[in-house]
């Protein structure tokens, strides 16, 4: 497989990042996994605006390297010939010159893909872990940066629990996220999802799954879930890029998913069609 390491084309187990480059050294950088089917990169251009809003708000100069990102995307496909992966775009503030917190050097870029590896069984499941006790990043807007530590450890502590995936509660008691992915809950034929007012993050799955909610006709609100009030819920899953629309189930939580596997086969027939609109 080759990689993409800003400008060459590298056999992936030659791959090296710069010692001094400021994704490495601070975490100074952004990302986005984008899911190419049949070859073609899904909602490419609301990746490319989610990556730009948190270039803005990190003050990140490389306008035109962003620009440049769907012509790489394209040669990368091509050179490795894929048909459906999980391609992963790295923007970083470079090499580090002078003080690292006025750092001048142009960004640099990296592409790099993984398998699309979905759990076969659903409905996966969650734990609900408390935000405060990780290093988590939670601020509106919410950018997708190179920081994921908090979320590296609540999912290695929710994997230790028998759980896929953890669920996050802040400190005023709501339902905010994943540590990888969206959360969405059905009550009485309404989806509910927590609003990007808590510093979630705006997915592009999440925008899809409303988007085809919507079309069946289901109410949808993006609103303030309160973790005490998950047990009276109809229906719950989570959402992303790499699992799509995934049912998810805990402790005494018992569902016939009757929306979420509509939902579900909507976002794979979409998925498969190689298109990125719902139309
Ligand atoms: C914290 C967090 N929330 C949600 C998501 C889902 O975003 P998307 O639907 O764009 O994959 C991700 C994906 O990486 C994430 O890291």
């Amino acid at each position: 497989m080759l990689i993409y390491s800003n400008g060459s084309w590298v056999k992936a187990e030659q791959a090296v990042v710069p010692f001094n480059d400021q994704g490495f050294l601070y975490g100074d950088s952004l990302f986005e996994t984008i899911r190419v089917n049949h070859g073609h990169a899904f909602r490419l251009d609301r990746h490319m605006d989610r990556m730009r809003s948190g270039m803005d708000t990190i003050h990140m100069k490389g306008g035109d390297l962003l620009a440049e990102i769907p012509e790489i995307l394209e040669t990368y496909i091509s050179k490795n010939q894929l048909d459906s992966a999980l391609t992963r775009i790295i923007i970083t503030r470079g090499i580090s010159k002078g003080s690292p917190w006025r750092s001048e050097s142009a960004p640099a870029l990296y592409m790099t893909s993984r398998p699309i590896n979905e759990p076969e069984q659903w409905p996966v499941k969650v734990v609900f872990l408390e935000e405060k006790n990780y290093p988590i990043l939670r601020f509106h807007p919410a950018i997708k940066s190179g920081n994921y530590l908090g979320n590296m450890i609540a999912k290695k502590d929710a994997e230790d629990a028998g759980a896929f995936e953890p669920v996050f509660v802040n400190r005023d008691g709501y339902i905010t996220e994943c540590a990888i992915r969206n959360v969405f809950f059905i009550k009485n034929d309404i989806l509910l999802t927590p609003s990007l007012e808590l510093g979630v993050l705006p997915g592009v799955i999440r925008d899809t799954i409303m988007e085809l909610a919507k079309k069946r006709h289901l109410k949808v609100r993006e609103t303030l879930i309160i973790k005490g009030d998950v047990q009276e819920m109809d229906e719950a899953f989570i959402s992303s890029t790499g699992v799509g629309v995934l049912p998810i189930t805990w402790e005494g939580f018992q569902s016939n998913y009757k929306h979420s596997q509509i939902l579900r086969e909507d976002l794979y027939k979409l998925f498969e069609s190689g298109e990125s609109d719902v139309t």
